[in-house]
């Protein structure tokens, strides 16, 4: 399952860009709002962080049909190429989904909350289904649930991936993978989660430690050198 970054924050982009494996950053309206400043200059600085190879989401704002279609062209011209453009799960992001899939836009259908939206949104050409997790679970749905019906369903013959978004904790994010999910989009702090542990932690000082009572300072690099 890839992996990717449910962040506007430059730093946080910055540093997990950096270390962990993820493939790119997703946004929305909110996420962008809560930044706030130039957004166009916030969405240029992520292109920039992240480079032209990884994935950058990004959500159209309009609801008419033609100013989305328009709004869309827009968003992958000014960020260029592997940007995939978010359109809601609606009657009219359906058809916009179809016309700029057929145009060879990456679509990503977005705020899906049950498997008949996904599965419309596959028949329209959407390249990615966001179905949200957390905030199925959190009116009491099943949001793993979901998740594996759209995977059964996509594994008809369909190529559309699911991207599972809205993650509160990390053993949502492990058990969606374990279900089917061909991405998940994560939040700085679960993804954080996904590697804290405190027995890792113990264990890498014990290392340390062990090695220094026996060799001192030197590292093996140093001794291998001479
Ligand atoms: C993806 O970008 C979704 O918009 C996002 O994961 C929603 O997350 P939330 O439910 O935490 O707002």
């Amino acid at each position: 399952m890839k992996l990717l970054l449910d962040t506007a924050n430059l730093e946080d982009i910055k540093y997990f860009n950096t270390y962990y494996p993820i493939v790119g950053v997703t946004t929305n309206p909110s996420i962008l709002a809560h930044e706030g400043g130039d957004v166009l200059e916030l969405l240029k600085n992520i292109r920039s962080i992240i480079g032209p190879d990884k994935e950058l989401h990004v959500q159209v704002v309009e609801t008419e049909y033609d100013r989305i279609i328009e709004e869309a062209h827009a968003i992958v011209k000014f960020l260029g190429k592997n940007t995939f453009v978010k359109i809601p799960a609606t009657g009219v992001g359906l058809k916009v989904t179809s016309h700029l899939s057929d145009m060879g836009i990456g679509v990503t259908v977005t705020a899906v909350l049950s498997a008949g939206q996904a599965l419309l949104a596959a028949n329209a050409g959407a390249h990615y289904v966001a179905p949200y997790v957390s905030r199925l679970e959190n009116l009491c749905d099943d949001g793993v649930g979901v998740i594996s019906d759209i995977a059964e369903i996509l594994s008809t013959g369909y190529s559309t991936e699911i991207l599972a978004a809205s993650f509160k904790t990390a053993k949502e994010v492990l058990d969606v993978a374990l279900v089917g999910a061909h991405a998940s989009t994560i939040s700085a702090s679960v993804l954080r989660n996904l590697l804290a542990h405190t027995t890792t932690d113990t264990s890498i000082a014990g290392f340390a430690a062990d090695w220094k009572n026996a060799f001192g300072e030197h590292t093996l690099l140093e001794l291998i050198k001479g």
